[in-house]
């Protein structure tokens, strides 16, 4: 099995449901928790900017509107990511990729770059955060680059090779193997109700590390992580905390 230097739990969109979402906030909670992991999501704006942000349009998150990718990063910057949450969080922003990676650097924190495409943007997006990844995060572990988008996923392949790669699905499907096996994937990252112990074991067995998201029951954790997945990726931040143990 290939090296994994990766947590065995991972703080979903930074700091999950204690702070707004993919924010230096959502970020700054999970370092106070003592989390070493995040995950989150990267997109393009309009002019090529990386930041974050999990859906195609900015109203559940924020107090802009309209689709993120088709909004030049000058209009991004005024938007409010925090005040939807709670007001002790107003003014935050959205923040660009390089703010994450200063943060990552600050506090020794690893990260999932959920590679989050607008519609029809997967191989340029790919490409983009493949390549400035590799930049921002240098002399750093190296950033996990997952994506549903499998032109997302190749065009990392392509761009930067040497940055490992897992396949995202949230349902299952039979060609799993050829896909991971063609993008050299090191990790497959599923939604933990498309497991069982057997599938587990199969996934292993193809030398695959296995990330299961998004798993907010300890219980569940336990036994994800008996079964032997690698990395368990959460909300509850406090609850299932960084020395989880099943
Ligand atoms: O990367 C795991 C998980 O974040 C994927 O689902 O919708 O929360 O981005 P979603
Ligand atoms: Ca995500």
């Amino acid at each position: 099995m290939n090296n994994w230097p990766y947590p065995h739990i991972v703080a979903h969109r930074g700091g999950g449901k204690l702070a707004p979402e993919n924010t230096l906030a959502a970020i700054d909670v999970g370092a106070r928790y003592g989390h070493t992991m995040i995950e989150f999501d990267a997109k393009l704006s309009k002019d090529g900017q990386i930041f974050l942000l999990h859906d195609d349009n900015l109203e559940r998150t924020s107090n802009g509107w309209g689709v993120a990718g088709e909004l030049a990063w000058s209009d991004l910057l005024k938007v409010d990511a925090g005040s939807w949450f709670g007001g002790e969080f107003k003014g935050e922003p959205l923040p660009l990729l390089s703010e994450v990676a200063n943060r990552c650097r600050q506090y020794g924190m690893m990260a999932n770059i959920e590679i989050k495409p607008s519609t029809g943007t997967g191989t340029l997006t790919g490409k983009v955060v493949a390549l400035a990844a590799r930049e921002l995060w240098a002399g750093m572990i190296p950033p996990l680059l997952s994506s549903f988008d499998i032109d997302a996923l190749e065009a990392a392949q392509q761009a930067a090779p040497e940055l490992p790669r897992g396949l995202l699905l949230d349902v299952w499907r039979d060609d799993w193997q050829a896909i991971t096996t063609r993008l050299a994937c090191v990790s497959i990252h599923l939604n933990h109700k498309l497991l069982d112990e057997a599938r587990v074991r199969m996934l292993r067995d193809a030398g695959l590390h296995i990330l299961v998201y998004t798993v907010n029951q300890p219980a569940r954790a336990a036994e994800l992580l008996r079964w032997g997945v690698d990395a368990i990726c959460t909300d509850n931040i406090d609850t299932i905390g960084p020395h989880f143990q099943p």
